[in-house]
């Protein structure tokens, strides 16, 4: 019982930091850049998984956001020489130049998540929270789904997975 109300208090508190962190989307990443990235190239066109790109999807919690290491997997040398964005990340592969993503999907700190779990294990799709991510044609997410509580919510009673606050909040 202590333990509980203990928990209760704790979450209103994070609440009112937690409303300001979330809502304060998309933070920035790593480094600096201008280059346009387009999944639609990639995925759509070149059918490259997703995985190849955020690596740890299926392993870990984060998905993680590829740095210019990722890219050099591809792009040391010109793929298409007619293509001027292409020229541009072959010139930041080449100076091993940082690039400056935005981030627009996070979860305050008190909320767990893993993408290992609903991914891998869960073998859910990632359309059903991020959208159809194949059609982005720039890094301004136009198709950004907000990740709220009640989405969480909503797909664990349907698939009857536990909805114990203490499952997603520590
Ligand atoms: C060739 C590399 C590459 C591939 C393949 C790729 N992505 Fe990405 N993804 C990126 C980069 C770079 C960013 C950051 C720039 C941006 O938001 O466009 C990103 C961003 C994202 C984001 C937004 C993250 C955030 O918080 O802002 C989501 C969601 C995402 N990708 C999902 C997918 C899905 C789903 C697939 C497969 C259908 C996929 N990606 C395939 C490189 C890739
Ligand atoms: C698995 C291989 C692969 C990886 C990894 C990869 N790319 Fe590409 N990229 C391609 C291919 C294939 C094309 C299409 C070439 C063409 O026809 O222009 C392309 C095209 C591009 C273009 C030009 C097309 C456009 O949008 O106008 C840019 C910019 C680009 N990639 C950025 C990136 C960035 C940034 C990363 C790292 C986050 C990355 N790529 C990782 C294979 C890859
Ligand atoms: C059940 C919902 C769900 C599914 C399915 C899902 N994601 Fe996510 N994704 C999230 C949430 C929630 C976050 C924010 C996570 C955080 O802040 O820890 C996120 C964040 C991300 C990010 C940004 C930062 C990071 O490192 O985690 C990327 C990239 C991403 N997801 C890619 C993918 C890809 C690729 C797939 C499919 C292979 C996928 N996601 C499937 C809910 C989902
Ligand atoms: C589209 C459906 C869907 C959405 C949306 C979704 N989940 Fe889940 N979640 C699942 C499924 C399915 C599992 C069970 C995976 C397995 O273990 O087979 C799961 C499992 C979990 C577990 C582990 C449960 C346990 O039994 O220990 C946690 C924690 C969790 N989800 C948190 C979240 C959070 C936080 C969000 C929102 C950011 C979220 N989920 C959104 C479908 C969903
Ligand atoms: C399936 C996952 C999941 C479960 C179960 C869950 N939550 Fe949440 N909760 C979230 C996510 C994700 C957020 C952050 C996004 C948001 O604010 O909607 C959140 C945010 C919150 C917030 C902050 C809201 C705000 O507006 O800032 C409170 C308070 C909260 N949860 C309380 C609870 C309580 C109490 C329970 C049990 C009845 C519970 N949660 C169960 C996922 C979950």
């Amino acid at each position: 019982m202590k333990r509980k109300s203990g928990f209760i208090i704790l979450f209103i508190i994070c609440a009112a930091a937690g409303f300001y962190l979330f809502n304060s989307a998309p933070k920035q990443s790593t480094g600096t850049g201008g280059v346009t990235f387009s999944h639609y190239v990639h995925t759509k066109q070149h059918n490259i998984k997703c995985k190849t790109c955020h690596q740890n999807v299926e392993t870990e919690e984060r998905a993680g956001i590829p740095t210019i290491e990722t890219c050099s997997l591809c792009h040391s040398e010109i793929i298409n020489p007619n293509s001027a964005e292409e020229k541009k990340i072959t010139e930041y592969v080449t100076n091993n130049k940082p690039l400056l993503w935005l981030n627009y999907y996070t979860v305050p700190d008190y909320v767990y998540f893993s993408h290992r779990r609903h991914v891998k294990i869960g073998k859910l799709d990632c359309a059903l929270c991020h959208g159809d991510m194949t059609e982005q044609k720039s890094k301004e997410l136009n198709n950004y789904k907000p990740i709220l509580m009640a989405t969480c919510f909503d797909c664990h009673k349907q698939r009857n997975i536990t909805t114990d606050c203490g499952n997603c909040h520590h």
